[in-house]
């Protein structure tokens, strides 16, 4: 297969000058090995890889980028297009291959992406097992090249196949994330912000449990500026129905249909909310994410195994613990019903 990697020199017989062009001061070590190098692996260069490439890229969070796609021309374009921008970005080294996974290695933070498309009429579970045979082939390489790396899950059905991703790496659980509803959370809070005309980054509200449809919108997580709105709003008597809120969270959900629908596919805002996550994790930033993380033993959750969204504080070390967030006898039961649907799936995969 064609490899395509990122190179230093004009290509054969071509001019290397960086012997020549620079001179070294008087008494020079190698470098320190305390210098700190970030590298990032993104797996699948489609629409939500290239989105998180160049949001990373743009945020200097790395040094260095690795880029995995089953597509060799495809995934060599994306590189060239990509490291042709070098002169207006923070100097990021770019590698791609479409087989050699040698050039993922030492990464810090491992993004997976690669997924298989729905073919028309195919089941949910049909689609689900093709997954997993692809998780099969990519995650043993990619553990093998990194093993001390962070994992986060990109691919839907994202909290599943987390989980595969847990089960297959062999990782601790506070090294496999999923992206989770880091993304709905930001849909919620820019919906309540748009509503409210304020920045969304003063809005605070977290959207939990299973990505997408079943997903649980934490009505009393929501503050503005600091002030909880529900109770401000029981405090003033304002009336507000729960039909409103309803609406609020429906439209969360539907929000990534209507994109599908109207361009094809996500992918500006799950490239920036992965962008943010890469930022916590590596970066040590110890912010609170909703993310897919193993939730068994909360909120009642002891059927087996299940990875879901909840508040996670991430740090470089992968997820510190989780927020003891208050939640409501409904959004538990909410919670917990999907994690028997996720459980139920899951018991069919034979992992
Ligand atoms: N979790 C979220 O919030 C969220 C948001 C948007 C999209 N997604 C999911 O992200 C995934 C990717 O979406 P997309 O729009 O980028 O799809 P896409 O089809 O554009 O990209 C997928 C890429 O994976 C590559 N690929 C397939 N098999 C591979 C393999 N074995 N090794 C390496 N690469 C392989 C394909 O060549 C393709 O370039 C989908 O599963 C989608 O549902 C998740």
């Amino acid at each position: 297969m064609h490899k395509t990697y990122s190179s230093s020199s004009l290509g054969p017989g071509g001019l290397d000058l960086s012997q020549a062009f620079f001179r070294p001061i008087h008494n020079t070590a190698p470098p320190s090995s305390t210098n700190r190098q970030a590298k990032i692996t993104v797996v699948g260069a489609g629409n939500v890889g290239m989105a998180i490439a160049q949001t990373v890229l743009t945020q200097d969070l790395v040094d260095e980028i690795a880029l995995i796609d089953a597509k060799p021309e495809k995934l060599r374009g994306e590189m060239l297009d990509l490291q042709h921008a070098a002169a207006f970005l923070p100097r990021t080294t770019i590698l791609a291959s479409s087989s050699d996974y040698a050039i993922t290695s030492g990464s810090n933070l491992i993004v997976i992406t690669a997924g298989a498309r729905q073919i028309p009429g195919e089941s949910r579970l049909n689609l689900l097992h093709r997954n997993v045979a692809l998780f099969r082939s990519i995650i043993p390489e990619l553990a093998k090249h990194s093993p001390d790396a962070i994992l986060m899950v990109v691919s839907n059905p994202v909290d599943i196949l987390t989980y595969v991703a847990w089960k297959i790496s062999g990782f601790p659980s506070n090294r496999v994330i999923g992206s989770g509803t880091n993304l709905d959370s930001s849909r919620f809070r820019f919906l309540l912000a748009d509503h409210l005309e304020v920045n969304a980054q003063d809005v605070q509200a977290y959207v939990v449990g299973e990505h997408g449809d079943s997903s649980v919108a934490l009505w009393s997580s929501i503050s503005v500026g600091g002030v909880p709105i529900l109770s401000f709003l029981e405090r003033q008597q304002i009336p507000y129905e729960e039909e409103m809120l309803e609406n609020i969270h429906r439209t969360v959900v539907e929000g990534a249909y209507e994109v599908i629908n109207l361009k094809g596919y996500t992918s500006w805002a799950i490239g920036y909310s992965v962008a943010s996550l890469a930022r916590t994790l590596l970066r040590d930033q110890r912010r609170i994410h909703p993310v897919s993380v193993l939730a068994k033993g909360f909120y009642g959750i002891d059927g087996g195994d299940v990875f879901l969204s909840l508040p996670a504080q991430l740090g470089r070390g992968g997820v510190v613990g989780v927020t003891n967030v208050h939640l409501t006898d409904e959004e538990v039961q909410r919670l917990r019903a999907s994690a028997e649907t996720i459980l139920e799936l899951q018991s069919q995969l034979g992992l």
